[in-house]
């Protein structure tokens, strides 16, 4: 059995106040029953304080992007060994917010997916199509072809310590949710590329679904047999939302 996972993209948003309020608020609601696991990934400032936060939780914390550069003349940027030492476990790579919007191609999300690995982070790599890439009826295509990318460039072992998201973008922040049946297409696609290349690896890795995933949607997503999960933005921006998706976990 694959343990379901529960993440937070809180993308741009907070302050020192609102990471205190929602974490205590997340703490204090994470009920015993909560069986899956518990992720947040604040942005880059608010870390060290959210790191102190969830001492003593079962909330683990992860970074929305990376760079693949170790130190030095990178201005703007923050290596694997900083947000390890900030008390990250994870980092998101290929969200398609950044794919869009901030260059990073593929080759630049293998790239960061390896750097991460190289301290020690799991990365979350995430792959989606858009909506015309839907209606082109190319979704497995572009899906695969992420995937790929990376499976090319760090090989298909390195998997096993990383998580799968499927976001299609058209889903992300519109309150258009995939259906149950359209995420589990996608996602056994993805498995099924993997098993071609390694069964074990495939069977075990965590693919979650994200785009719109609220309190209300969460356990028939989850109930799907290749869903192991959400990646969830607005919802996990107010604590009530976010521990119903936990309690589906
Ligand atoms: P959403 O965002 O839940 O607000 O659609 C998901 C994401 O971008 O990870």
């Amino acid at each position: 059995m694959r343990k379901i996972i529960a993440a937070g993209n809180w993308k741009m948003n907070g302050s020192r106040d609102m990471t205190a309020s929602l974490i205590g608020e997340i703490r204090a609601g994470l009920s015993r029953d909560c069986r899956g696991e518990v992720l947040i990934c604040p942005a880059f400032g608010y870390l060290a304080q959210a790191a102190e936060l969830i001492e003593g939780s079962k909330i683990q914390l992860g970074a929305q992007n990376i760079s693949t550069e170790k130190s030095g003349a990178h201005t703007g940027e923050m290596s694997g060994d900083m947000l390890v030492d900030l008390g990250c476990s994870h980092v998101l790579v290929g969200h398609s917010e950044r794919r869009a919007m901030y260059g990073d191609t593929s080759d630049l999300v293998a790239a960061k997916f390896e750097a991460a690995q190289r301290v020690g982070l799991i990365p979350v790599l995430c792959v989606g199509e858009t909506l015309e890439e839907r209606e082109a009826d190319t979704t497995e295509t572009v899906v695969g072809a992420q995937l790929q990318t990376v499976i090319d460039r760090v090989g298909v072992d390195a998997l096993e310590s990383s998580v799968l998201a499927y976001e299609p973008v058209w889903a992300i922040g519109t309150g258009k949710t995939a259906t149950p049946d359209q995420a589990q297409q996608v996602h056994a696609f993805l498995r099924r590329t993997i098993v071609a290349q390694n069964a074990k690896i495939a069977d075990s890795l965590r693919i979650l679904y994200g785009g719109s995933v609220n309190g209300g949607n969460a356990a028939e997503l989850f109930a799907m047999p290749d869903v192991d999960g959400g990646l969830v933005g607005g919802a996990s921006l107010k604590s009530d939302q976010f521990l119903d998706i936990c309690a589906a976990t």
